[in-house]
């Protein structure tokens, strides 16, 4: 979700202003989602290097946490939507750790979204803990272990990954479960991020043949049938 600072710094506003816009534009997300047949929702909202941005963005965004999990979470609740934290809770505080797992297993039950907020979390951070993990169980490395430890274990590697605000990299998301997932850069900024954008990026991913490092005769491509 990038864009938020430069949304609000060419509106001569503060940053947390754009991250606040940035909740709106993922209010609505979820519900387009939620609309589209979309099961799975993975969201970046703060990443393990957020820490070293000033001291008063990352206390916005801290508060922005703390303010969402009181105000959505019912909603979200009501729409069907089943709530994950994904990444480090270590250095949050007692009450918002408490907050997490409330809003959690309050939204266990529901099946028509999963929706995961990746918050302190690093692509390189999961893999890491995900291997300490079935090293502390004493059992092998395996990419088949690797997957089920990930803190992403409970949903399946995403179809499609969008990065808003024009830049073109992973910046540390998804690194293990991107692996073959189609890549969508758009240059909107993430509060600008709407119902239209969201569906041209779908078009664009039903475009796509999807190969798994097979040839299009084996995947079956029209194309292919065509030539
Ligand atoms: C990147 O934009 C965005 C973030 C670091 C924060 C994203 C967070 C939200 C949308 C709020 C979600 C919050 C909760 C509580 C779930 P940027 O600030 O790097 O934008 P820039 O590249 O324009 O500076």
């Amino acid at each position: 979700m990038d864009g938020n600072g430069r949304w609000a710094t060419r509106r001569y506003l503060p940053r947390v202003a754009g991250h606040k816009r940035g909740v709106d534009a993922l209010r609505a997300c979820v519900r387009q989602c939620g609309e589209r047949g979309i099961k799975v929702l993975t969201v970046f909202a703060f990443s393990s290097e957020n820490w070293s941005r000033p001291p008063e963005e990352v206390s916005g965004l801290m508060e922005l946490l703390a303010a969402a999990l009181g105000r959505e979470v019912p909603q979200l609740n009501a729409e069907g939507v089943q709530i994950h934290f994904v990444g480090d809770r270590a250095p949050f505080s007692e009450k918002v750790r408490a907050g997490l797992v409330q809003a959690e297993a309050a939204t266990a039950a529901n099946q028509r979204l999963v929706f995961n907020i990746c918050f302190n979390y690093g692509g390189r951070w999961d893999i890491a803990q995900a291997a300490a993990r079935l090293a502390a169980q004493g059992v092998a490395i395996t990419e088949q272990g690797l997957q089920g430890a990930m803190a992403l274990g409970h949903v399946p590697d995403p179809d499609l990954v969008i990065r808003t605000g024009g830049e073109q990299r992973l910046s540390n998301f998804l690194l293990w479960q991107a692996a073959y997932s189609e890549l969508y850069f758009s240059d909107k900024l993430w509060p600008e991020f709407d119902a239209a954008a969201l569906d041209a990026a779908l078009a664009d991913y039903a475009a796509r043949e999807r190969r798994f490092g097979k040839t299009s005769e084996q995947v079956g491509s029209p194309a292919a049938k065509r030539a």
